[in-house]
């Protein structure tokens, strides 16, 4: 699907950049830029910034591109929706000939209806519990121990046995069965029946942000399966970047006023699994309490929480499922600047069992003395070791050494040299001898990679977006100011014949942004706006900054063009040419390192 370039160009004229991204970042100007503090990660000092060119990037977590990809980011759209968001506050019309709108036609539900129904649905929900029809899902969310008040707060509700109680209400209400069904609410049978979703189960509304309800999760009262029902992805929710509850945790982690940006963040959350346990936290006091509804967190989540939270305690079962969790929490919110303490809950299964079981107080207490992360992965690494054999114990120090070694501070490494010490009986000074030699060993990439802030380092050094940068920097570079002048000129493809071809990149990333150019390009062309819909908001940063970067010079002519081609295939050959010519690490930190001294 293709909207016309035309139509786009409108589009993002009509849209300022500024105005549009003022609304949810306070912005300041810096030189002819204007920067502020990022609203997709946790930064004190402002790395966000809004170029002249209408294109945005963050200097420190890597997201970027224009107004629509900001739309996509911010309000969680996909590319058609964030499209007609926009249209929708400029006043002016998608063009829906054929072919230009996506999904075959049909109309989309649009977003305000699909909240009203959604609304309705939540409040015909919540009647039933407190109607006569509802006293067997009263009963049993009274015998979990949930108050009436909470109940309420949490707009707790119940779906009758019937398989037509939700359709015939949502009717009355003027609501047609494609919509029903594609909020999730209602499923057409094989013989064209309709027939609700959610049957005999107590409802948990999943509530946006704004106040909006997204969709549902719906619980049995016994034991039969599934346990729980909830809501499949719809154009208004979407599983991986939403969590349960966020609407009233989002108020205990921010200022009155709801102001954005660090200075507004008391910030402390607790993630846990499910619906249960994070009512029952917030029963008990605990009002910084979401879920992420039975998996792990994603990258998605992660950064929606850094908006909110300075520090995450992770709260999940306490099974193997619920280590593995807490390992990608660890991961995901270190990349997003959240400090991670990981809560134990011995002694029970799940948050609800353990505050039902030892209170609140115990609760409270846990947190207190929640581990943060190193203390964590200490006592991990310890019980993968039998400590009573010398060969184990001495493993056992070796990989702790190595943790304690990646810590920056030199004040925290002393800490955990002394736990170490205390752990394993070996002396401290041993202990600190071994660590010395192996900062050293460090130190000097680590000095690279601290002292250099250049959006130069943050590409090619542990590059997230494009990790095969590292396989050859060079190779990487001229890949992207390939790319970067294609984008400038989407023209030149046509003269690429024969000169560049999928196979001359060495980079995964970069070939797929080639890729893409080509196919929308042989389907009638293509400007940088066609790609936000292939790629992610921290691809398309990484996309926009080649852009920039050869927006930025003088000479682009086809040309240079062909010779970085050139360029490109000879570091592609040299590749497979035997090894030797690898660099080091510290030759590779020194050429970063003199690569972005040339460029600031
Ligand atoms: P759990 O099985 O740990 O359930 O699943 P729970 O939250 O402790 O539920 P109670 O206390 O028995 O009522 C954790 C979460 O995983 C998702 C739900 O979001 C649940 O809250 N889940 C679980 C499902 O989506 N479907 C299921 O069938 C089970
Ligand atoms: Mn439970």
């Amino acid at each position: 699907m293709a909207y016309p370039q035309s139509f786009i160009e409108e589009l993002k004229m009509r849209s300022s950049l500024e105005t549009v991204i003022g609304k949810y970042v306070e912005l300041r100007r810096a030189g002819s830029n204007l920067v502020g503090c990022c609203p997709f990660h946790s930064e004190r000092t402002p790395s966000f910034t809004v170029f002249p060119e209408k294109n945005f990037y963050c200097f420190g977590c890597g997201a970027g591109g224009d107004v629509i990809t900001f739309i996509m980011r911010m309000e969680n759209l996909d590319y058609p929706h964030a499209v007609q968001y926009l249209a929708d506050a400029a006043g002016i019309d998608v063009p829906r000939e054929e072919g230009f709108i996506p999904q075959k036609k049909k109309e989309i539900l649009s977003r305000e209806r699909n909240f009203e129904m959604n609304k309705i649905a939540a409040r015909h929900f919540h009647s039933n519990l407190m109607s006569p029809e509802g006293a067997e899902g009263l009963q049993y969310l009274l015998d979990r121990g949930l108050s009436p008040a909470i109940i309420r707060r949490f707009g707790l509700g119940f779906a009758k046995n019937s398989f037509d109680d939700l359709y015939k209400k949502l009717t009355q209400c003027g609501f047609s069965v494609e919509e029903m069904k594609e909020a999730f609410l209602c499923g057409i049978s094989s013989r064209g029946t309709p027939f609700d979703m959610f049957r005999n189960r107590v409802m948990f509304p999943i509530i946006d942000t704004a106040g909006n309800v997204i969709a549902f999760g719906g619980r049995v009262m016994d034991d039969s399966k599934p346990k729980y029902l909830n809501s499949s992805d719809t154009p208004v929710f979407k599983k991986r970047s939403n969590l349960f509850a966020l609407n009233l945790a989002k108020n205990s982690c921010l200022g009155a006023e709801g102001a954005t940006g660090d200075r507004a963040k008391s910030g402390e959350m607790i993630l846990c699994e499910g619906y249960m346990d994070v009512i029952a936290l917030h029963q008990a006091g605990f009002s910084g309490a979401v879920a992420t509804l039975g998996t792990a967190v994603t990258p998605d989540q992660a950064r929606v929480i850094s908006r909110y939270a300075k520090t995450l305690y992770v709260s999940y079962d306490s099974d193997e499922a619920g280590r593995r969790a807490d390992e990608k929490a660890i991961k995901y919110m270190n990349e997003v600047g959240v400090e991670v303490k990981i809560l134990k809950v011995t002694g029970a299964k799940d948050p609800d069992e353990f505050i039902k079981k030892y209170g609140a107080e115990s609760f409270r207490k846990l947190m207190t003395g929640a581990s943060g992360q190193i203390d964590y992965r200490l006592s991990e690494i310890k019980a993968k070791y039998n400590m009573e054999i010398p060969e184990e114990k001495l493993s056992m120090v070796n990989e702790a050494c190595a943790l304690i070694a990646g810590i920056y501070s030199e004040m925290t490494r002393e800490v955990y040299i002394m736990r170490l010490s205390d752990m394993t009986g070996i002396s401290r000074d041993t202990i600190a001898s071994d660590i010395k030699r192996r900062t050293r060993k460090n130190t000097y990439v680590q000095k690279q990679q601290v002292a250099k802030s250049g959006e130069e380092t943050l590409r090619h050094y542990g590059d997230r977006i494009n990790p095969d940068a590292i396989k050859s920097v060079r190779g990487a570079e001229t890949e992207e100011h390939i790319l970067g002048l294609l984008l400038l000129y989407p023209e030149y493809m046509d003269s690429l014949n024969g000169a560049l071809y999928e196979d001359d990149f060495i980079t995964d990333f970069n070939r797929m942004v080639f890729s893409c150019m080509k196919k929308l390009h042989s389907e009638g062309g293509f400007d940088i706006s066609s790609l936000n819909e292939h790629f992610t908001p921290e691809q398309m940063g990484r996309i926009h900054s080649m852009y920039r970067r050869r927006r930025a010079l003088t000479v682009n002519d086809i040309g240079i063009l062909s010779q970085l081609c050139k360029t490109l295939k000879q570091e592609k050959e040299k590749l497979s040419a035997p090894r030797g010519e690898d660099m080091t690490l510290e030759e590779l930190a020194a050429y970063i390192a003199s690569k972005s001294k040339g460029k600031q």
